[in-house]
């Protein structure tokens, strides 16, 4: 299939009435997007991303309004955290309304929902009456795409259109929180931090090895590049040790390659890591095309964000 890279909404909206699934831009990372109502759309991005079917997909709303159709908001917090994030990158796990079938929850009682904020995502929910569903665009355990040429290398012409909403913004997936008892939860951290979250909310911890809730996101293996791939906060030392072979070097405090036989990209020339959280997928695509034997990434000083990117790092390098 040819695969149409394009910003045009309509387009977007006819495909997706016709429960077609296609690359949709949001500020955190590329969505795989369908009607969540249709369980032809629903199945067909289980298929493209070869998503074992215990995974279930997260909901993406327009307006605060409609969260009441889809789910149950049994703890004000949501209200106030949605108040405060959202349109944002900041998904809820909610007790689900009969609306939403099993496949999108893969049969868990509760929906995972958000609001993007992203223009262009934000005119086609608004187009349409149907919420929709859109994990990461990727082929499970593969890199998130923060960009429609991503999406396109990633997928391999698997799907018809990519809405072309330029790079992500944020450039890593949403933070996850659910309710446990009346504890908040942040199941998998992303750019909204625990700090951010403890000022609406203190009983809030974090807490990415919880067996109750299985999410994917929180196995060992995710995110990964095909290359191997070492994170570390030693990186010369690493370095060093793999000097005979063909490296590269993402480093977020060093800004020049240690030496020149080595590509090397700086995550934040700015040593701010919002800038590294919005570079870390693009360099991790960049390295992974240029037939690399492995890659070296430098951990973040740790603290608020960082929780996150690191996250997202040791992930990209477990076996
Ligand atoms: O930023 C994001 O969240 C992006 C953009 C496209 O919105 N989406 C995204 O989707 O990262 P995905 O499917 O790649 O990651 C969602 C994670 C998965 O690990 C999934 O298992 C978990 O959320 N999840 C979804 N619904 C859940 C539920 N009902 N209970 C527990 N975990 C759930
Ligand atoms: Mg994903």
């Amino acid at each position: 299939m040819k695969t149409i890279i394009s910003d045009n909404i309509n387009k977007a909206i006819e495909l997706l009435k016709n429960d077609k699934v296609i690359g949709f831009p949001t500020e955190t990372v590329y969505g795989l997007a369908g009607n969540a109502l249709s369980i032809r759309a629903i199945e067909k991005i289980y298929e493209v991303k070869q998503r074992p079917k215990e995974n279930p997909l997260i909901l993406h709303i327009a307006n605060k309004q409609d969260l009441s159709k889809y789910c149950f908001v049994e703890h004000e917090v949501f209200l106030k955290l949605a108040d405060k994030f959202w349109p944002g990158p900041i998904t809820f796990l909610l007790n689900k309304t009969s609306l939403i079938s099993e496949m999108v929850t893969a049969s868990k009682p509760k929906v995972a929902v958000r609001i993007p904020n992203h223009e262009m995502a934000l005119r086609v929910l608004k187009n349409i009456d149907f919420p929709l569903v859109a994990p990461s665009a990727n082929p499970f355990n593969y890199i998130s795409p923060t960009s429609a040429q991503h999406v396109k290398a990633a997928l391999n012409a698997k799907i018809e259109f990519i809405l072309d909403g330029g790079k992500c913004d944020k450039g890593i997936e949403s933070t996850i929180v659910g309710m446990h008892k009346d504890e908040l939860i942040i199941y998998r951290p992303g750019t909204i931090s625990l700090e951010d979250i403890k000022k609406i909310y203190p009983k809030v911890k974090l807490n990415i090895t919880d067996k109750s809730v299985q999410t994917p996101g929180m196995f060992k293996k995710h995110y990964s590049p095909k290359t191997p791939l070492i994170a570390t906060h030693h990186i010369n030392r690493e370095i060093k040790k793999h000097s005979n072979k063909k490296l590269g070097v993402l480093t977020f405090t060093s800004s020049s390659p240690i030496n020149d036989t080595h590509i090397h990209y700086h995550l934040s020339p700015n040593l701010d890591y919002n800038e590294a959280a919005h570079n870390l997928y693009d360099f991790l695509y960049k390295l992974d095309a240029m037939n690399l034997d492995l890659i070296i990434v430098e951990l973040l000083p740790e603290g608020g964000m960082a929780t996150a990117i690191n996250d997202r790092i040791k992930k990209a390098s477990a076996c």
